[in-house]
């Protein structure tokens, strides 16, 4: 169970450049025998947190909210490595991505931490080319200070500039990137 790359996608876009980004990340990655497992977000019924805290008492497990996400916490705690793919909206994660982020607080704290040591892939696509005006670099502090927190390594940052859905593909250098992150997860797995 520990072999696992599970690709969480934020986009409501399904062919979306976040998402063809992703493919070609799982191309990389499938290549060199990892199994890779990709989610929709968009769609999921997965509710925002509540902050009744239920989730840090000692005795309770999960979130007290029933959706959604139980499936996906235990997906999450199988995979070895986890990347997270998102647009930029309004300079920073879709709404989508930021719901299942918070929902993390459910699995992230102390104890309960299942994302220690894991290897963590971030993708962003985004209109504007220069990522500080686009907003991708809060979005890219964000994950920083996320994984710093639970103790989960980056592995790599694939990020880059395309607005029509499919764009994206004409950035020859961003796409080699996500084909090498995908490697490198699946090298960072226990392959038999
Ligand atoms: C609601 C909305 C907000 C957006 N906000 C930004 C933004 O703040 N900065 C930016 O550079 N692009 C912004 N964009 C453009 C998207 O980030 C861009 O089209 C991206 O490639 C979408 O990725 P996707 O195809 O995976 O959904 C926005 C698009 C939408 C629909």
């Amino acid at each position: 169970m520990d072999d696992k790359i599970l690709i969480i996608l934020g986009s409501p876009r399904k062919k979306g450049n976040s998402a063809i980004l992703t493919n070609k990340l799982s191309e990389g990655a499938v290549e060199l025998g990892a199994d890779v497992e990709s989610v929709y977000l968009n769609g999921l019924d997965i509710k925002p947190c509540q902050g009744c805290e239920k989730c840090q008492e000692e005795t309770f497990s999960g979130c007290a909210i029933e959706d959604d996400m139980n499936q996906l916490y235990l997906k999450l705690q199988e995979a070895k490595s986890i990347v997270i793919a998102s647009p930029i909206y309004w300079f920073n994660i879709s709404a989508q991505t930021k719901i299942f982020i918070d929902r993390l607080y459910a699995v992230g704290v102390g104890s309960k931490n299942i994302f220690k040591g894991k290897n963590i892939g971030i993708i962003l696509t985004f209109a504007d080319p220069d990522p500080f005006i686009s907003g991708a670099v809060n979005a890219l502090r964000s994950f920083q200070d996320i994984c710093r927190y639970l103790g989960a390594n980056i592995t790599g940052m694939v990020y880059g500039s395309a607005n029509k859905a499919g764009e994206i593909k004409n950035n020859y250098a961003v796409m080699e990137k996500a084909l090498m992150l995908g490697r490198d997860l699946a090298q960072r797995m226990t392959i038999v």
